[in-house]
């Protein structure tokens, strides 16, 4: 149960409590963690080196993943990284699907923080269309 889950991040803190609530999971169930980040351009071209992964997030939450991912290591749950292009939802969405996953975990949040909403857009796609049970962090 919960071999496999998969994090989107987009750099935002709450994206980072997203993190360490997978990590959580992730040493109950001796299950292996990915975060995906996807960029907002056309097509999707799949990198999955970590320095690129790094490079595309948003300020605050780069050295503060870093750190958490090495936490993650020491505690022995395996982590890898994926770097997708194209549109959030979509892409989180297809690689649940594909990948075989069997959780999401992401935030409430994001980066945007726009007013009033409970839950931003990209969660709010993924819960309606992901193919596995999605954990919201707030
Ligand atoms: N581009 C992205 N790549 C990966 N994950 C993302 C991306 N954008 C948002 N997320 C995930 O979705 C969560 C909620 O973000 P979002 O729905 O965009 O809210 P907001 O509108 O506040 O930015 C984030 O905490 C993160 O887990
Ligand atoms: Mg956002």
């Amino acid at each position: 149960m919960y071999e496999k889950i998969l994090v989107p991040i987009d750099g935002s803190e709450y994206s980072i409590r997203a993190l360490c609530e997978a990590i959580n999971v992730a040493k109950l169930t001796g299950g292996a963690i990915t975060l995906i980040h996807v960029t907002p351009t056309g097509s999707s071209v799949v990198v999955s080196s970590k320095q690129h992964f790094y490079d595309m997030l948003h300020d605050t939450g780069r050295t503060v993943l870093s750190d958490r991912l090495k936490l993650a290591k020491e505690e022995g749950v395996k982590t890898g990284t994926l770097l997708v292009q194209g549109d959030p939802v979509d892409q989180i969405v297809k690689t649940a699907k594909q990948g075989n996953f069997g959780l999401i975990v992401m935030g409430a949040r994001g980066v945007s923080k726009l007013a009033g909403l409970i839950v931003g857009s990209v969660s709010q796609g993924v819960i309606k269309n992901a193919p596995c049970p999605v954990l919201i962090t707030r």
